[in-house]
């Protein structure tokens, strides 16, 4: 049962102010509901990569939405700079929201420390407090 998959991670105060706000603070994201939001920042799970990492490549299938919460990456398009992006910062959430392939690449300008949420663990957040809804009515 798709439903019994998410997990919760455990983070410091820290970490869960961190990724609320940059939650909070996305243009795509911060419709959702709280309680989503909060669920959605429970489930996130640490990742650490090297500088020079490419994190996201434009075209894949994306499979992941990430918060950076240490560390600089930069976002290419074509291979052209469209920005760089800083601690407290969601990315990689129009893959995933939009059920399209990634629309630029990410790399790591240093060593970053990253919070990430699968695909199946978002869609199954969003379903189940949707169907937890219905079955209020
Ligand atoms: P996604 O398309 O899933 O993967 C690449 C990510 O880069 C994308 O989600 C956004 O989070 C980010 N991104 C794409 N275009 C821009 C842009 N013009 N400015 C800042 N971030 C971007």
């Amino acid at each position: 049962n798709q439903l019994t998959h998410i997990t919760n991670y455990s983070k410091s105060e820290e970490s869960r102010h961190l990724i609320q706000k940059a939650l909070l603070e996305n243009d795509f994201m911060k419709h959702i509901e709280g309680s989503q939001i909060l669920t959605i920042m429970d489930c996130m799970y640490t990742t650490t990569l090297a500088k020079g990492c490419c994190v996201i490549q434009e075209g894949d299938d994306g499979s992941s939405v990430y918060v950076l919460e240490e560390g600089l990456v930069e976002v290419t398009k074509g291979g052209h700079k469209l920005c760089t992006i800083e601690p407290g910062t969601v990315f990689g959430e129009l893959a995933i929201l939009y059920n399209c392939t990634r629309t630029a690449t990410v790399t790591a300008l240093t060593d970053i420390k990253l919070w990430a949420i699968d695909r199946q663990g978002y869609q199954t957040i969003m379903m189940r407090t949707g169907l937890l809804k219905h079955s209020n009515y």
